[in-house]
Order: C-alpha cells, then sequence, then structure tokens
C-alpha cells in the first residue's frame, strides 16, 4: 500500500506519516528532507539558492545517508529548501528517487508537498493535511524552542505564511491537494486524535 500525505509548513504531516508508517509497518520517506538536504550543501558551498543548474547538480548527487541532522530541521533551512524547491531541475533530479522509494514490494508513506499529484499520482490513499496558519505557527514555535532554536511566534507564523505563498504559486508542482485526495483539517485535533482520523480514512480507502 502507497500512503501519500501533502499539506502546507508545519501541518503535523510528518508526525502522521511517522504514525501511519509504523502502524502499517511500512517504509516512511520525509521528503522535505531531500529539499532540505540540497539547501544545506548549497548554503555550506556559498552557492547562491537562484543557481537552477548548481542546484540541480547536487540533488542529482545528493548524499541521502544523512538526512537525519537536527540542522536540516531548522528554520534557516526550511526557508531555503522553498527556494530551490521551485527550480524545476530540482525536482526532476529528486523524482526518480521518491519513485524508486514508493515502488518498493511492501510500500511505503511519502509525506512532501506533490506527492500525491507528482510523485505518486496512482497511491492507494492520499491525504492533504492542514490547519489554521495560527495553530501551525504555534506548533511549530513550540518544536523549535524544544530542539533549543530561538525563535519568535510572530515571526515563525510570517515565515509559515510566505513559504505556502511560494509553495503553492510556483510553476513547478505547486502545492496542492490532488482532486482524489481527503482533506483533514487538524486545527482542531491533537496528534492522537489526528491520528485516528488518519486511520479511519486509510482504513476506509486502502486495498482490500
Ligand atoms: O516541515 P515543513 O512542512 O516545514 O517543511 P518540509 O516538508 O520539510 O519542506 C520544506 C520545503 O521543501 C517546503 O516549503 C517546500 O518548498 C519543499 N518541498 C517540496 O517542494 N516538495 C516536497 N515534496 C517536499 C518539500
Amino acid at each position: 500500500m502507497i500512503i501519500a500525505i501533502d499539506g502546507p509548513a508545519a501541518s503535523g504531516k510528518g508526525t502522521l506519516a511517522k504514525r501511519l508508517a509504523a502502524h502499517y509497518g511500512l517504509p516512511h520517506l520525509d521528503t522535505g528532507l531531500l529539499y532540505r538536504a540540497v539547501a544545506r550543501v548549497l548554503l555550506d558551498n556559498d552557492t547562491s539558492l537562484a543557481d537552477e543548474p548548481a542546484a540541480a547538480e547536487v540533488a542529482a548527487t545528493l548524499d541521502l545517508d544523512h538526512l537525519d541532522e537536527t540542522r536540516l530541521r531548522g528554520r534557516q533551512m526550511g526557508e531555503a529548501a522553498s527556494r530551490i524547491s521551485g527550480h524545476p531541475r530540482v525536482r526532476a533530479a529528486l523524482l526518480a528517487f521518491q519513485q524508486r522509494f514508493a515502488a518498493q514490494p511492501s510500500g511505503a508513506v511519502l509525506d512532501g508537498r506533490d506527492i500525491g499529484t507528482m510523485v505518486c499520482p496512482g497511491a492507494d490513499v492520499k491525504l492533504f493535511v492542514t490547519a489554521r496558519p495560527q495553530e501551525r505557527a504555534r506548533r511549530r514555535h513550540r518544536e523549535l524552542l524544544a530542539r533549543g532554536e530561538v525563535a519568535e511566534y510572530a515571526a515563525i507564523l510570517e515565515d509559515i505564511e510566505r513559504r505556502d505563498a511560494r509553495d503553492s504559486t510556483r510553476m513547478a508542482a505547486p502545492l496542492r491537494s490532488a482532486t482524489d485526495a481527503i482533506i483533514l483539517d487538524t486545527t482542531a485535533l491533537g496528534p492522537d486524535a489526528a491520528f485516528r482520523a488518519a486511520l479511519a480514512h486509510v482504513e476506509a480507502a486502502r486495498p482490500a
């Protein structure tokens, strides 16, 4: 079974993807980390994020063994990832890897922005996870503080709104829900309630 989970910044799709993967014993890929990892290499090499050929080269030769670094989860990397993710050549270079991951015999859970629309249009189950921007900013704020990153709520809300606007209006694979996705608004749902709601949708939609 392939489960595709998309949604805007800090919507809780990662937490949900992890829990669904654990529940069904499926491998999980947080595709945002791929874009964050490309951005990290460019920033470390002082290469402009606007340099599409350089970014595409990094994406094509990305070392996938270092996707667990804490630094990738930081605020600066989220913003930089969003900037390079608009380059069609970067997206093309990362597409094959994501599709290979999804094609494992066991199936898989992938989360991102274009999983249901571009990476796995034939996924068995598609969820589009969203929440009000203020609630998403509150969650991201808590998460960053817990990790020791100094951050102000207002600045995070601004980050999130800017990133959503950029991700939704870009030409290449913009953030949007697939027409056959189930929309899950988690504004009023805690992690357990969101998981239960998602599970009910997956159970209803999963192949027999
Ligand atoms: O965790 P959060 O929702 O803040 O971000 P993320 O999922 O790690 O994604 C970081 C950035 O990568 C997003 O703002 C997108 O611009 C980009 N991205 C994308 O374009 N396509 C994906 N499948 C995943 C992420």
